[in-house]
This record gives structure tokens, sequence and C-alpha cells, in this order.
């Protein structure tokens, strides 16, 4: 495969859209030819997932059926958007990817971190991100900046215990695969941040 693929994670609320923006025009202003995409969703099919999956009114899902419904959406993003772009050779840049089913299925949820890459390798042809950027903040923080939202989904409408699992899942996660998982302090001003993703970026090129 000749493109590159990054994927941006963090908690809810870490300032993942404004990042990928930057790093999208940074990327196009050096003649990349980039395609942003986030999960779940991306495709007609994913985002038809993705309603199910957030709609608060799913109360009655199973953590199993939370698990599979995400590698679903994943799937069909891989191979309607993803696997087409990167033999393009274009530069795609994903908002969340399976390390969020790692953190938020695997770990926040109980199922496993194996046991979601296992499953994941099936929805993804075993492909990863080259690298893939780290927002951390607090959970505290994160949650307080979507609170000013009026509709939380399904999954911000969890406790702050989740939402703390989350977060620190996430840094464990970064210390199993400090190769291609970069922590990035989502507390530093905007600029500072995109300065610091643009350094990480140019490693892959
Ligand atoms: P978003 O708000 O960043 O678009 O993500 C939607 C929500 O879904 C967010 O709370 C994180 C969660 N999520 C998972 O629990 N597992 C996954 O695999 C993905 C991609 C997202």
């Amino acid at each position: 495969m000749n493109g590159i693929f990054i994927s941006f994670e963090g908690p809810d609320g870490s300032g993942k859209s404004t990042q990928i923006a930057l790093l999208k025009e940074y990327l196009e202003n050096k003649g990349y030819d980039c395609l942003v995409t986030r999960e779940p969703g991306g495709t007609k099919i994913s985002e038809q997932v993705r309603e199910i999956l957030l709609d608060p009114a799913n109360k009655a899902m199973g953590y199993m059926t939370e698990a599979l419904l995400y590698a679903s959406a994943r799937a069909q993003l891989m191979h309607e958007v993803i696997l087409p772009a990167l033999e393009a050779g274009r530069a795609v840049i994903c908002d969340r990817f399976v390390d969020s089913s790692a953190v938020y299925q695997g770990i926040a949820r109980g199922l496993g971190v194996d046991e979601i890459y296992k499953l994941n390798a099936y929805a993804t042809e075993g492909v990863l991100p080259q690298l893939t950027i780290h927002l951390d903040l607090p959970a505290s923080v994160g949650i307080a900046r979507k609170k000013d939202q009026k509709d939380l989904d399904r999954m911000e409408q969890e406790a702050s215990s989740f939402h703390e699992k989350v977060a620190q899942g996430y840094r464990d996660l970064a210390k199993l695969a400090p190769d291609r998982i970069k922590t990035v302090d989502a507390t530093l001003p905007i600029r500072d941040i995109h300065s610091r993703i643009v350094e990480l970026v140019e490693t892959v090129f």
C-alpha cells in the first residue's frame, strides 16, 4: 500500500476535530492528497450504524453488541474508503480507529484489549495506522467541554468513572505500542498542539 494512514485518538472533548482540520490544511499545503474520515461513520452504511450506536434510547445495548457494531462500521469504512484511498497513494486521516475500540470496549467496558484487537483484525484486514496521535487530557476537562453541548450521545452520557477509565486506558494503551501511538498534551494551546503533531507526522513521510 502506497498511502499514509494516520489516526487521532483521545477521550471525548479532547479536540481531535480541530487538530485534524489543522493537519489536513498543513498536508494539503505541502501538496498531499488528503482524505479525512471518521469513526464510527464515513460511509452511508457506517453512518447508519453510528446512529444506532450513539442513540441515547438504545440503553439496552449489550457490550458485545456494541463492540461488534463498532467493528462492522469499521469493516465497511475500510472496504469502501480507507483501503482504496491508501491503494491510490492518498494521505488518510481518521478521527478514531481500532484503538477507540481497544480503550472504550476493551478497557472501559472490560471486554479485554487482546480480544478487541483480535475481533477487529477481521474488520480491518490487519491494517493499522502508521501513526496514531493520542490527545491526552484529564477526563474531567473533556467532559466539561462536552457538557456545554445540549444533546449528549449514548457514550457521552456514561458516568464520569467510565470517562476516567477511557482517559487512563489511552495512557496505558500508548505504553503498549510506543512506536505507533504518540501522546500529545491536549491541555496546551491549539497552535502548540498542532506544532507537536506536525513534528510527529514528519517522521512518517
Ligand atoms: P466521536 O464522538 O469522537 O465521533 O465518537 C463517537 C463515540 O463512540 C465516542 O464516545 C467514542 C465511541 N467509540 C467507541 O466506543 N468505540 C469505537 O470503536 C469508536 C470508533 C468510538
